[in-house]
């Protein structure tokens, strides 16, 4: 049976890494088989193009968007549809919702653009759950601040430029509804965890009443 694909979208300090290893782990716990994996990047050469982003923050902008969905296109075609042939919840740390609000929202690449890449490189592939965690801008920016983060262009952001991030993510789990859910990714990562996981339950009926994964207490 074919796997299924869940997404991890929101703007940077919002705790998608750390949500995506708790969801790892949670299905894990239940049998299922998971991979756990992350845009840009994921297997050897898609990393090599996020190296490659990293260390040339003043690239021409429609240059990354393209090195973007070039990654995008490797990694789904080697890493990411495989799997999911082969039954895997692979989980992915940012798709391609980021490039709309990324490239699209807060560089004003056009939005049809982006989404003619995406049809280009993906066809009508789509997440079959995307979570978007959702928190205050101000929130997200002590958060960076607070672990040290501030390293490349988009952990400088300033308040209202998270602002706007957030919008976008929110107005992605509005235009995709019947895939994407907003997640209140404020309060402690047990408490988020929860909402993720109950989300994901509802979706594919894993028929189990909850994570086992905090009764132990999270890491
Ligand atoms: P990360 O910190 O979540 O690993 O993501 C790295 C940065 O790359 C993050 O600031 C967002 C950015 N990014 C884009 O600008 N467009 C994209 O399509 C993706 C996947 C990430």
């Amino acid at each position: 049976m074919r796997g299924k694909f869940v997404t991890f979208e929101g703007g940077d300090g919002v705790g998608k890494s750390t949500q995506a290893s708790l969801l790892e782990r949670a299905l894990r716990d239940l049998g299922e088989k998971v991979y756990l994996t992350r845009e840009p990047g994921g297997n050897e050469l898609c990393e090599q193009i996020r190296e490659l982003l990293k260390v040339s923050p003043k690239m021409d902008r429609t240059c990354c968007l393209l090195l973007l969905f070039a990654a995008r296109r490797e990694h789904f075609v080697k890493t990411i549809s495989p799997l999911l042939e082969r039954g895997y919840f692979v989980i992915c740390d940012r798709f391609y919702d980021s490039s709309l609000v990324y490239q699209g929202v807060l560089e004003g690449i056009p939005i049809e653009n982006i989404l003619e890449l995406k049809r280009m490189t993906l066809g009508d592939f789509e997440p079959d759950l995307t979570l978007v965690l959702d928190m205050k801008a101000e929130l997200s920016v002590y958060r960076l601040r607070g672990r040290h983060l501030i390293q490349d262009e988009y952990d400088a952001m300033n308040v209202e430029e998270h602002g706007r991030l957030r919008e976008g993510f929110r107005k992605i789990a509005d235009t995709f509804s019947f895939r994407a859910v907003l997640i209140d990714a404020e309060g402690t990562k047990e408490a988020v965890h929860s909402r993720i996981f109950a989300a994901v339950e509802k979706k594919f009926s894993l028929g189990a009443t909850g994570s086992k994964l905090c009764a132990g207490g999270c890491r």
